[in-house]
């Protein structure tokens, strides 16, 4: 500082009047360009942004054998001992099948717009096709009735993991394209139910997430890998077969949305798919710049060439052969255009660069250096601009779909037997999380990307896979210890304030 004379006393000040601490620090150490941070209001965003949370049907509901529900994959794999942290299962998670009414109350108190939660498919049809359980239908119209009741928009899920166990019994799931069609008619009753009341469909949650982890690493259900880590499966293969029948399953259902629904339902169909976002680990080198490409291309370009272009990234087929699967003419016809929007679930960033034989190496790490602050999630580490870095290669590659952020958020780890809950209640990181995320959100938005929306992951703390209960990503805090007592954490009063309606007199 000792040679700052009266231009850089001027840049401070001017940095002084941003908002935080932080963006201080980069514009001070920064380079002279500054761009203006916008401040994260709702007022900010476009008129008519949605703002809203999300949750998923096993992670949250519970009443796992209740009211003629029927088994899925993750009933069966969270019950076998070890595959879950502390053997914990979503039997009864936080109970939200019997105080949903309560926790639309809680979402309604933050101000938001929109819920976003997972029909389970086995409390319809409890061997996924056939008999149909009205005890579980009727379950959802009560959920979707009483969201529209306090003026929140469902957006509604088909698909967040939970595969009928009984057709992975039968066909062997994802793995059969037989899968198609019993999904096909899932959705064929769930378009005819509600559809007069949800608007926003979204076939699929994250097949990226449910393909590498279920039958890659196999930590997820079904929990199949190659041997020996598993007992079956085939790591090289079967995650592209599963992926391959979902997309032809999204396909098939979107049509038959279009076809006999849209006209007079008015709705929109889409997907949600999930990405990091990957910077070259030297950003000078351009083999680094192509690896950090592909691997973009291998995450969500995996789920969104195909929708958009009607086949696989080039990269992609080059670098898995045979092992990734071809569609015909008329399943690419049937795949390409079938979205009316995107729905992106983001939460970290990672380095990319080439390993020794030409593959991919991703990497958190630089010299030593993590690409953001760390988190109790190893998987997840804060890099605010990565969102709107994906942001903009998703509108420019796709020219600019309307995209929705229909995840974001982050945890702080389960201290409930270390730490009083008023302490545990006090979640900063979680405000920064959010604040630097949205702002980066409504950059994108400036930059020109078609985003309408905004969800936060997650409204309550809930099941959280293999992770069980071990972290918690929830707005409002669940007291394990006394009766699942939902509580607010401090970002609670945080979205209350940010979105509250503010109209112009
Ligand atoms: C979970 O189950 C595994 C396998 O049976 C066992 O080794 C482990 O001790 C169990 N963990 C807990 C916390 O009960
Ligand atoms: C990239 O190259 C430029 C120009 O040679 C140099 O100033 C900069 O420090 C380099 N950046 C990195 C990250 O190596």
């Amino acid at each position: 500082m000792a040679t700052c004379k009266g231009a850089c006393l001027l840049l401070i000040a001017v940095c002084l009047v941003f908002q935080s601490f932080q963006e201080f620090a980069e514009c001070r150490e920064g380079p002279m360009i500054i761009e203006e941070l916008p401040t994260v209001q709702r007022s900010s965003f476009p008129s008519g942004f949605v703002f809203g949370s999300s949750t998923a049907a096993y992670q949250i509901e519970g009443a796992a054998r209740e009211a003629g529900k029927g088994a899925s994959i993750w009933d069966i794999f969270s019950h076998q001992p070890g595959k879950i942290l502390g053997n914990k299962t979503g039997d009864i998670a936080v109970d939200h099948y019997h105080r949903y009414a309560e926790d639309i109350w809680l979402l309604k108190d933050l101000n938001m717009d929109a819920y976003r939660f997972s029909i389970s498919w086995t409390r319809i049809f409890p061997n996924g096709v056939g008999v149909v359980n009205w005890e579980g239908v009727k379950y959802y119209d009560n959920l979707i009735d009483h969201v529209l009741e306090l003026g929140i928009d469902p957006y509604v899920t088909l698909y967040h993991w939970d595969m009928p166990q009984a057709l992975d019994n039968s066909i062997g799931g994802w793995l059969s394209p037989d899968i198609i069609d019993s999904f096909s008619k899932y959705a064929r009753f769930c378009f005819e139910r509600w559809g007069s009341k949800v608007k926003h469909w979204i076939t699929f949650n994250e097949i990226h997430t449910f393909a590498i982890s279920g039958y890659m690493t196999g930590v997820m259900a079904p929990g199949r890998c190659s041997a020996p880590v598993c007992v079956a499966g085939n790591s090289d293969t079967e995650p592209y077969i599963v992926a391959h029948h979902a997309l032809l399953s999204h396909a098939h259902a979107v049509d038959i949305y279009r076809k006999e629904f849209k006209d007079t339902q008015q709705g929109m169909i889409g997907i949600t798919t999930d990405s990091m976002w990957f910077e070259p680990l030297d950003s000078n080198s351009s083999s680094d710049k192509q690896a950090a490409q592909e691997a973009v291309e291998a995450y969500i370009g995996w789920y969104l060439d195909p929708i958009f272009y009607g086949h696989y990234p080039a990269s992609m087929r080059r670098n898995l052969g045979s092992n990734l699967p071809t569609f015909t003419a008329e399943e690419a016809a049937l795949v390409k255009g079938s979205q009316d929007f995107v729905g992106i679930n983001h939460y970290t960033s990672m380095y990319a660069t080439f390993g020794i034989s030409g593959e991919i190496v991703k990497t958190y790490y630089k010299d030593g250096v993590p690409i953001g602050d760390p988190t109790p999630s190893d998987w997840l580490f804060v890099v605010p601009f990565g969102i709107r870095k994906l942001l903009n290669w998703v509108s420019e590659r796709y020219h600019n779909p309307i995209l929705y952020v229909t995840e974001n958020g982050r945890a702080e780890f389960n201290k409930e037997d270390s730490m009083p809950i008023e302490d545990q209640l006090k979640d900063p990181e979680r405000i920064r999380y959010y604040h630097d995320y949205m702002q980066n959100v409504l950059l994108a938005v400036r930059d020109g990307c078609d985003v309408r929306g905004y969800f936060a992951w997650s409204l309550l703390d809930n099941f959280e896979w293999s992770e069980g209960y071990t972290v918690r990503f929830g707005i409002y805090y669940v007291d394990y210890k006394n009766g699942l007592a939902r509580l607010p954490k401090s970002s609670v009063f945080w979205f209350r304030q940010v979105l509250r309606k503010t109209f112009n007199l």
